[in-house]
């Protein structure tokens, strides 16, 4: 019976809500099967390579008040911090020497970077860099935003949903916020022609497995190019600094079950599961991911941008990282290359 439902993946990259969660509470006999399916699916878009993407952490300041992150606007003691538009060019300038192709510029909603700021930023790093990708993950923003900047060149955009389940939305979400608004804003980036990560975080407060089954019928019928997942991880100022991280088990876990379900999507091994388990993005990687986004933010800013307590690497500079990393991930079979790294869908 599991394994029909393990060959019925591979092969139609669709099962429905039931057999999902048959497979998440089987997790322990068939995630290792899965695994080695998933890389070898893997295998016949992407080969052995991982991409790795620029990460420039631009602002600390958030508007809004998530319940899980560090960042939240009701977090008095965090540190704030935005970097200027030179800034931000200095360290794609030092991450393209480095090899990387792709730079992601991510931070809270704050209201300083106007579509005018963005828009040149954008500009500027497609000017200089034409063999690179611009990616944003600047939260939720208006339509016309989002065509302004993809206009101004952005390739991609990384929203996570955080959840599929409106009412567990609400849970993890103060009521201003809108299940509905993040929905539309998916929609809008799509629509718009950018490649579009979805994603959420595994072990959230108030996920089932029926939730995380949800899950993966919502990435199976949005087909997002890109997955962010990584495990929830308490940030000691936040109203869930007494909750459970999630697991790393759980999380690779999905990351099978995704990669079987979207055999081309772009699918990091985040730096949440780097904290959680010092190998956790090695196990993620043999699990089925392709993508690794080590940080390039200036070194002095790395520590202050704290979703969550004990993340890994806010010392090192992005030189050593790489290095770090490409030991790392040779040891796995994998090798970091150096490539915009597109979705093999938009490339076909
Ligand atoms: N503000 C933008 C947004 O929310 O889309 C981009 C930055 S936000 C910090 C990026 C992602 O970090 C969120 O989508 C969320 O899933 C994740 N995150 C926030 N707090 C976290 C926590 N405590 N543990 C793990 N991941 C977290
Ligand atoms: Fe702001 Fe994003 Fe953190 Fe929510 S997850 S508080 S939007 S930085
Ligand atoms: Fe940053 Fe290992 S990846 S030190």
């Amino acid at each position: 019976m599991l394994e029909q439902l393990i060959e019925k993946l591979e092969h139609t990259g669709r099962l429905d809500k039931a057999e999902y969660l048959t497979l998440i509470q089987h997790r322990k006999e068939t995630r290792d099967e899965l695994a080695a399916r998933a890389c070898k699916v893997r295998a016949r878009y992407y080969g052995q390579q991982i991409f790795i993407r620029g990460l420039i952490e631009i602002s600390s300041f958030c508007k809004n008040n998530c319940y899980y992150c560090g960042l939240r606007a009701g977090n008095v003691h965090a540190k704030r911090y935005r970097l200027s538009s030179e800034e931000i060019i200095s360290a794609a300038d030092t991450g393209y020497a480095l090899g990387f192709r792709t730079f992601v510029l991510q931070g809270g909603e704050d209201p300083f970077y106007t579509d005018e700021i963005l828009v040149g930023i954008v500009q500027t790093l497609k000017d200089r860099y034409p063999d690179c990708a611009v990616t944003l993950s600047l939260g939720e923003r208006g339509y016309e935003s989002y065509r302004l900047l993809r206009q101004a060149g952005a390739d991609r955009y990384l929203l996570r949903h955080e959840t599929a389940d409106p009412a567990h939305y609400g849970l993890l979400h103060p009521a201003e916020m809108s299940f509905e608004r993040r929905m539309q804003c998916l929609k809008d980036l799509r629509s718009l022609g950018y490649q579009v990560g979805a994603g959420f975080m595994v072990g959230s407060p108030h996920q089932t497995e029926e939730n995380l089954a949800q899950e993966l019928v919502f990435l199976r019928d949005f087909r997002p190019e890109m997955v962010g997942i990584g495990p929830f991880l308490p940030h000691h100022d936040t109203p869930f600094a007494k909750e459970l991280p999630g697991s790393v088990e759980m999380t690779c876990f999905l990351l099978s079950l995704i990669r079987l379900t979207l055999p081309d999507v772009l699918l990091p091994a985040t730096t949440a599961l780097g904290t959680a388990d010092p190998n956790g993005r090695e196990k993620g990687i043999m699990a089925g991911a392709n993508v690794l986004m080590p940080n390039l933010s200036p070194a002095h800013v790395r520590e202050k941008y704290l979703l969550y307590d004990g993340k890994i690497c806010t010392g090192e500079e992005a030189a050593q990282c790489i290095e770090c990393l490409k030991n790392r991930i040779r040891k796995t079979g994998c090798e970091i290359v150096t490539a915009r790294g597109d979705c093999a869908r938009t490339v076909r």
